[in-house]
């Protein structure tokens, strides 16, 4: 079995040579530009991890990947590539897989593109019955007007961006006034369209989903301790509570899991975050982001189905968070994603060690 690793490594984390190569005329250089791109030691235990399966390659989606792609003659990619940029960078490595015929671990690049624009997202959710908050995408500074027609106070983010970039409490606005400003500011900052939705006064909990069609089961729900963000903090998981408090100790204990929720509460926070998996079509694996409206009733924020896998558990990740809680270990997760999307595939199920039986 040979098995591919599409994946895409931070520019500032690989030695100087390397930098130049992955530069584009049209990449961002805004400081967290790169913040979704992986570092190298979660790249590294993926590749160990995989190695179960037999030769791994790795294939870091820049430049001429198409090719590479194509001359490593591969069984299966297994994709945690974010993509160089735009609303659809996402998307990207499976739709160059699916043109050369690669099956690919993930979800395709439909859902990858329709999940990354929050907007679009919402629009399925909300044509499906599945909550979501109230909200309006700006495009251009002449369409501010449309944030009067919001509940207030409102919430306003980069609509295609991921890892909190562009999210802090700045993003927290009790008036319209105070919303156009910001959403001038934000498509100013990140030339896109920004989403501007209700906020949601309640909790929020994290749900790490495996599986497909009725196998698609929850793994223990996480739920983020804002009581333990600096004195004074909004309760989100912005910017800065990712990957600037983060190293905090108070923040040691962010993630709580599983969540301490009544099995009322929990199921119904699992059914929302599964039907939104299913409305958009995702694949194998994904992390839904959900929050609790005034009354108590799950909203979905948004969908990752290209989830954080950092394996450090210091970093708080939350898909490794919610594996462990359930007793899988990461590399043991990574395996299980490989498994879930050969039974996909194949219909068969995966024979370990190697997919020589499997395959044949
Ligand atoms: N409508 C809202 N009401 C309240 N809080 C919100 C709302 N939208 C976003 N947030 C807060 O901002 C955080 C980041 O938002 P969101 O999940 O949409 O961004 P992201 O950058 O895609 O995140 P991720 O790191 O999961 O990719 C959420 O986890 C939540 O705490
Ligand atoms: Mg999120």
């Amino acid at each position: 079995m040979r098995i591919g690793l599409a994946y895409n490594q931070r520019p500032d984390l690989i030695g100087e040579s390397s930098p130049p190569r992955l530069r584009h005329p049209a990449e961002p250089t805004a400081p967290d530009a790169y913040v979704e791109w992986d570092d190298p030691e979660t790249i590294a235990s993926v590749e160990d991890a995989l190695r179960l399966f037999g030769d791994v390659i790795r294939l870091e989606a820049v430049g001429d990947f198409p090719s590479r792609l194509r001359a490593a003659r591969v069984d299966l990619l297994f994709n945690m590539a974010e993509g160089r940029s735009g609303p659809n960078r996402e998307a990207q490595v499976p739709a160059i897989a699916e043109f050369l015929g690669i099956p690919c671990t993930a979800s395709d690049s439909l859902t990858l593109a329709l999940t990354l624009h929050k907007g679009r997202a919402k629009e399925i959710l909300a044509f499906r019955g599945i909550p979501t908050a109230p909200f309006v995408i700006i495009a251009s500074d002449t369409e501010v007007e449309s944030l009067d027609r919001l509940p207030y106070p409102v919430f306003l983010k980069p609509v295609w961006e991921g890892s909190s970039k562009g999210v802090s409490a700045a993003s927290y606005a009790e008036t319209p006034a105070a919303a156009r400003e910001r959403a001038r500011q934000l498509l100013t900052t990140y030339a896109e369209p920004v989403l501007a939705e209700a906020f949601l006064p309640g909790e929020e909990f994290t749900v790490a989903i495996l599986g497909n069609g009725a196998d698609a089961a929850c793994l223990p729900l996480i739920r983020y301790r804002f009581d333990v963000l600096p004195d004074g903090a909004l309760p989100i998981m912005g910017y800065e509570a990712k990957w600037v408090w983060d190293t905090d100790e108070r923040l040691t204990n962010i993630l709580e899991c599983p969540a301490s929720v009544t099995a009322d509460v929990a199921r119904r926070i699992e059914d929302t975050a599964l039907a939104a998996y299913h409305a958009l079509g995702c694949r194998d694996w994904a992390r839904v982001d959900v929050r609790l409206d005034a009354d108590g009733v799950p909203n979905i924020l948004e969908l990752n189905p290209l989830p954080g896998i950092i394996p450090d558990p210091a970093q708080h990740s939350c898909f490794p968070a919610a594996a462990a809680a359930a007793g899988i270990s990461h590399p043991e997760l990574i395996q299980s994603v490989v498994r879930i999307a050969w039974k996909r595939l194949t219909g068969r199920e995966l024979a370990a060690p190697t997919l020589a039986g499997a395959a044949a």
